[in-house]
């Protein structure tokens, strides 16, 4: 592999201008492939995690005693690995303004297990019904490019805060926390900081498979499992795989946007683009950020078009249900709309059928970048959308 020469190779000051003024490279890839310009150590690292990722595993691995899927590949599966889903997780919290929130994950919260292995099965574990508390359902997001998303600063996230809304312009937003404090920014809540805890808190909650990362089982069974209902041993897999898991994750591509070939078209979405800033949807779904130093070329100061400050904000008891380790029930992570085109269902709880009602449900903070756009011209409105089909 050349680099620097061939037909494209430009002067060096020019590559520089380029490299500070122009939108993000346009990836070549089919979603569900790796970053381009790994090294072929990467790329075996990605080929491994992908194998784990789309492994099913079985009660002799550890699965269970309760779990929603014996694979990642169930959920995170449209239009291929690594992608979204519409099967939604039903979890479970309660919130007290004085007391915050309770993840319940004592009582079998904040996650509610679908599913028994038959060991446990016949010892009488049943799926879980979940406590009392508040419900909501959340669909499975798509996971590429999420290694770009770990790769921008912290500091990045934090210079965008604005909790006491000093500029005045009705949107505030503030970073997620972790259980231990530090930012955080996967998951609808913002409540996880990076991939490999993400990786490691998934195989235990999703498929009950302990790792030394995450080593208890969350039981919600009084006095805890009969013995013989999950016979493996705590922690049921190596840290390995979580790592290996997280590595995948982290070097999964970023769909190529698609714009319209037609030029009229093409012009409607321009036109779609300019409306979207103008109307203060770029406010919160910030169209660019860029990622620090890293030791993987491939996520080393890269622009990033996630269309998202990863930041909570308030948007209103229409979408509030449960709440999260540093957020209320009514505060959600602005969604990445990187990938949008690949989705067939929106919102955190995937009830918006279409892009117009997902804007529709848009409250609180966002009201009035939704009133901006209920007042847009019809021909402004539907260019909107056009724009926001080519993310
Ligand atoms: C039963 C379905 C299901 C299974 C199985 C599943 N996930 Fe997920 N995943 C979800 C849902 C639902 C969310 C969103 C939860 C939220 O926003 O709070 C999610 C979110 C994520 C995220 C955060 C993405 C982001 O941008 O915020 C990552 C990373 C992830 N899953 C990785 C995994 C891995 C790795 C596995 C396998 C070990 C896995 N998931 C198994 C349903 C599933
Ligand atoms: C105050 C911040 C804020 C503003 C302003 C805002 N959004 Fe959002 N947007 C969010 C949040 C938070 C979510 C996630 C809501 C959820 O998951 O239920 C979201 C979700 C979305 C989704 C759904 C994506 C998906 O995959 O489910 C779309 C589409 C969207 N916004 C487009 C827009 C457009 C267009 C505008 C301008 C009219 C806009 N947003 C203004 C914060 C904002």
């Amino acid at each position: 592999m050349s680099t620097g020469s061939g037909p494209h190779a430009l002067p060096l000051a020019l590559v520089a201008l380029v490299s500070c003024t122009a939108p993000p490279e346009a990836v070549p890839t089919r979603p569900g492939g790796p970053l381009p310009g790994l090294t072929a150590a990467q790329l075996s690292r990605f080929q491994t995690g992908r194998e784990l990722f789309m492994r099913v595993w079985g009660v002799e691995d550890g699965l269970g005693p309760v779990y929603n899927e014996n694979t990642c590949n169930a959920c995170h599966s449209s239009p291929g690995p690594g992608g979204g889903g519409v099967e939604t997780d039903e979890k479970v919290t309660t919130f007290t303004p004085a007391g915050g929130c309770d993840l319940l994950t004592d009582r079998g919260g904040a996650n509610v297990r679908q599913q028994a292995t038959p060991p446990a099965a016949a010892l009488g574990v049943s799926r879980e019904s979940g406590p009392a508390g508040t419900r909501g359902y959340f669909t499975p997001p798509v996971l590429y490019g999420r290694g770009l998303i770990e790769a921008i600063p912290d500091d990045v996230l934090l210079s965008l805060e604005d909790p006491e809304d000093q500029d005045a312009d009705g949107v505030s937003g503030r970073v997620g926390r972790d259980a231990s404090g530090r930012v955080g920014r996967f998951l609808r809540k913002a409540s996880v900081a990076t991939l490999r805890d993400a990786a490691a808190g998934s195989l235990t909650v999703e498929l009950g498979l302990t790792t030394p990362l995450s080593p208890r089982e969350q039981v919600y069974v009084e006095g805890g499992y009969p013995p013989g209902a999950d016979p493996v041993p705590e922690p049921e897999i190596g840290a390995e795989v979580a790592d290996a898991i997280a590595d995948y994750m982290r070097l999964l591509a970023p769909p190529a946007p698609d714009p319209p070939d037609d030029p009229q078209e093409l012009a409607q979405a321009a036109a779609g683009r300019e409306a979207f800033a103008e109307i203060g949807c770029g406010t919160c779904h910030v169209p660019v950020l860029v990622t620090g130093s890293h030791e993987v070329q491939a996520l080393s100061r890269k622009p990033v078009a996630l269309y998202s400050d990863l930041l909570l904000h308030d948007m209103g008891p229409e979408l509030a249900d449960i709440c999260g380790p540093a957020a209320t029930p009514s505060e959600l992570r602005t969604e990445v709309l990187m990938g949008l085109s690949t989705r067939t269902r929106f919102m955190h709880d995937g009830r918006s059928p279409t892009l117009w009602d997902a804007i529709e449900r848009h409250a609180g903070e966002a009201a009035t970048s939704r009133d901006a756009f209920r007042a847009l011209p019809e021909l402004r409105r539907h260019a909107l959308i056009r724009f926001l089909e080519t993310l």
